[in-house]
Order: structure tokens, then sequence, then C-alpha cells
């Protein structure tokens, strides 16, 4: 699905974009120049970057372990 009409931009974009760690609106924008023209697709933007992060959480969450035998030493 075609997202941003004026540049072109994906729906498939924006999740590889998510994919390289882009967070923010603002980010999007700079990267793949959403919302830059006309603007009427900066609410359907936000909204898909939104799906991806969401759907990107689970899997970029890591675990956080501690070795207990290096903090006695
Ligand atoms: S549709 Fe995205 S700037 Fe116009």
């Amino acid at each position: 699905m075609i997202v941003c009409v004026c540049n072109n931009v994906s729906e498939r974009k924006i999740r590889q974009a998510v994919n390289d760690g882009i967070t923010r609106m603002s980010e999007l924008r700079d990267e793949l120049e959403v919302g830059t023209c006309c603007g009427k697709c900066h609410s359907c933007a936000k909204r898909v970057l939104r799906e991806c992060l969401a759907d990107a959480k689970p899997a970029t969450a890591q675990p956080v372990v501690f070795q207990l035998n290096a903090m006695a030493a």
C-alpha cells in the first residue's frame, strides 16, 4: 500500500525503515521524506509507523543477563 503518494513511500518502505532503527515520525520524514509535500499522508504514516513499531518490539527486545560470578569478583 502506498502511504505517501507525493514521495512514493509504501508501507513496506516504512516497515524496512523501522527494521533499520527508525522510531519517530521526524526520522521517517528525514529518511523517506514522508509528509514533506502536501502533508495529507501524515496521520496514515504515523499509524503505519506505530503498527510497525508494535510488530517489531518482540523481535528487538533483548533479555538482560547478569553473570553473578563476575559481579562477586
Ligand atoms: S501524500 Fe505524503 S506529502 Fe503528499
